[in-house]
């Protein structure tokens, strides 16, 4: 096990801090941004669109789930319809066994202005869920995803998620599919679900234009690492080539800034805006959103850094545990 140590800078005038970032050609107020999340109707009944909303008013990204409850129009409606700058959309992807189907979600998210796809590439299966198993985890028939028909699989003892993704994801997808999907849409095409180096590269060389270190929130295998102890490796492989994004256990301005200094450009966020939701809607996330860029605020002046060019590898130690068993 590791963790990261921050090694603040001091006497550096930080009156004021700079959160601004460029992803993916658009500013944001802060380098946070919203993970792919599927199904938020199940957490609050305005799901993906009072997550929008929110993200928006923040001057942030959302990533919207291909297994959303809210079409991808639909979505794009809500979160233009807020007055302000700032607040982008992008798409998520799994590659389905129908290609047009695939395709035509593709065309859908270019249509209503999505600034980009990441693709799930982690995902050939679902992993093993022993509490969606237990408690039999059905996709409820008045809760088919807006942008997707879900069929009515018949689920016997396993997780219906499970099944699901059994019966329509391709589990064949390889490398040139990366470079089909480049092919297939005018938008940027980012790889989410990279732990290593290698595929860092093999995710350069067939054409991608980013990379999310992701370990689907350690929901898909057992046994990974912490995706920011693998970060540095896949920063170190793209040799600035690509930007580098990360998810996975980020709750605290401190975990966005460790993950900054480790070479990230912007960091996402899952399970946070799905507890933000089912607690209070739209102003939930909202609230969730403004706390995490005070928090980052915070710790970057109390480090020393006055904005996002000043956060550095020399910010974080590692410092390894053994075991003490
Ligand atoms: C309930 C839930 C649903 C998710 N749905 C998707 C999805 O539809 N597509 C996807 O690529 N990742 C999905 N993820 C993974 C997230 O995009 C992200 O990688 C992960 O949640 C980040 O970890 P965190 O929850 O600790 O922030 C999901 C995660 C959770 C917890």
């Amino acid at each position: 096990m590791c963790r990261w140590y921050l090694i603040p800078r001091v006497l550096r005038n930080v009156s004021t801090v700079d959160l601004s970032v460029s992803v993916l050609g658009r500013t944001l107020s802060m380098p946070l941004c919203v993970a792919a999340t599927a199904m938020q109707r199940m957490a609050h009944p305005a799901g993906e669109t009072a997550t929008a909303r929110a993200c928006k008013a923040a001057g942030t990204g959302m990533m919207l789930s291909s297994w959303a409850t809210s079409s991808i129009e639909e979505v794009m409606s809500a979160m233009t319809a807020v007055q302000g700058v700032g607040g982008v959309l992008w798409m998520q992807l799994y590659i389905y066994k129908d290609r047009e189907l695939t395709l035509s979600l593709v065309r859908r998210a270019e249509d209503a202005g999505y600034a980009a796809i990441f693709v799930t590439v982690d995902t050939p299966f679902l992993g093993k869920r022993l509490d969606d198993v237990r408690n039999r985890f059905r996709i409820m028939s008045n809760f088919s995803t807006a942008s997707l028909a879900f069929s009515e699989d018949s689920y016997g003892e396993d997780s219906g998620l499970a099944v699901y993704v059994a019966n329509a994801i391709d589990p064949t997808i390889s490398w040139e599919d990366i470079t089909w999907l480049k092919k297939n849409t005018r938008l940027p095409v980012i790889v989410k679900g990279i732990l290593n180096a290698e595929d860092a590269v093999c995710a350069l060389n067939y054409g991608a234009d980013g990379i999310l270190v992701s370990n689907h929130g350690a929901r898909q295998l057992d046994g990974v690492p912490a995706t920011l102890d693998v970060l540095e490796e896949v920063v170190q492989a793209v040799q600035g080539r690509c930007d580098v994004y990360m998810d996975g256990g980020v709750r605290r301005g401190t975990d966005v800034l460790k993950a900054l200094a480790l070479g990230a450009k912007a960091v996402f966020m899952g399970r946070p805006v799905l507890w933000a939701l089912a607690c209070q809607g739209e102003g939930g996330v909202t609230e969730l959103l403004e706390l995490l860029k005070e928090e980052l605020k915070l710790a970057m002046a109390l480090s020393g850094c006055r904005s996002l060019s000043e956060v550095t590898r020399s910010l974080v130690r590692r410092a390894d545990f053994s075991s003490r068993m």
